[in-house]
């Protein structure tokens, strides 16, 4: 009999339990197989496959240009690769919002399609119909409020928001509207502390910062940040916890020198055959024909 060990996998009514029993989580992004597994086995209970990812590893200047087809091939590495956690699709821009029954069905993809459990919607007041009729389908959501990236061009840039007293007042809406269209969760970006902190203490859903401070329920990073691995900005909020940017150029430099100077690949990472075999070959002139069987034809179509 074989001893197949099997793992139960987060839900979001564990994430709920969590947040009760006032246990604080972390959370990050993943874009691929092997990263999902890694992160998987470091106990994170939720990964978020992010929009982000357009950015972050595609290279795009925005998260607008990321497509639904380019999301869902993503989630659907990360699903694989992640046998524990709760795995969130992001929405990318416009595959909501724009009609509920469009939303609803590109939602499901994520749960069909990617295997994801659960998806990701940016927006709180304006957002809050398409939340609830997404969540009515059956289908989870996590809210995501404050900056919301793929409404930079309306924001005027990615900085914080809920300054002002109207700002303020805007995102404690938004949180309430949210958790009243049903979301298990919300995402607070780019948020003064003391007004993430307010928000936390006024909800009966878990809150996961990312630039809101230290006294949200859960936190959120961007695993490029957290690993050294980003291009170019890393934003104010984010620390590397590992250089893994400079141990990738190092590995990558180090290969290159072996194979330049001889020394790769060495016997070891070689295989050998009977030299008499390869003697019989050369010595009955096979080789040549066989240079003749596998010669591509000119006049071939390629
Ligand atoms: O796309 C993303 O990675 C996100 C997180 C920053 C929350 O939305």
């Amino acid at each position: 009999m074989s001893a197949t060990k099997s793992v139960r996998r987060i839900t979001i009514a564990d994430i709920a339990r969590m947040y009760q029993d006032g246990e604080r989580f972390a959370t990050i992004t993943a874009y691929d197989y092997p990263t999902a597994r890694i992160v998987d086995e470091a106990g994170i209970p939720l990964i978020l496959v992010g929009d982000s990812l357009g950015m972050v590893m595609l290279g795009y200047d925005s998260t607008v240009r990321v497509n639904i087809d380019e999301m869902l091939h993503h989630t659907r590495a990360v699903s694989r690769g992640a046998e524990r956690a709760l795995v969130v699709g992001d929405m990318p821009f416009l595959s909501y919002g724009v009609s509920l029954e469009e939303s609803v069905e590109h939602a499901g993809r994520f749960l069909s399609e990617a295997y994801a459990r659960a998806v990701k919607v940016e927006g709180g007041v304006r957002s809050a119909r398409t939340i609830e009729g997404i969540v009515a389908s059956g289908i989870p959501v996590m809210a995501h409020i404050g900056l919301t990236p793929q409404a930079v061009n309306q924001l005027g840039g990615f900085r914080v928001q809920g300054k002002s007293t109207e700002s303020a007042r805007k995102l404690i809406a938004d949180a309430i509207a949210v958790q009243e269209a049903g979301a298990f969760a919300v995402v607070l970006e780019l948020v003064p502390a003391e007004l993430a902190r307010a928000i936390t203490e006024r909800l009966s859903i878990p809150t996961i910062g990312i630039g809101a401070g230290p006294h949200t329920s859960a936190e959120i990073q961007v695993i490029t940040d957290v690993i050294g691995l980003t291009q170019g900005y890393t934003p104010r909020h984010a620390r590397h916890f590992g250089e893994i940017g400079s141990a990738l150029a190092d590995a990558v430099a180090a290969y290159r020198d072996a194979v330049v100077e001889g020394s790769f690949p060495a016997e070891a990472e070689s295989s050998s055959m009977e030299t008499d075999v390869l003697d019989e070959v050369l010595g009955k002139g096979e080789l040549d024909q066989l240079d003749d069987s596998y010669a591509i034809p000119l006049d071939r179509d390629l």
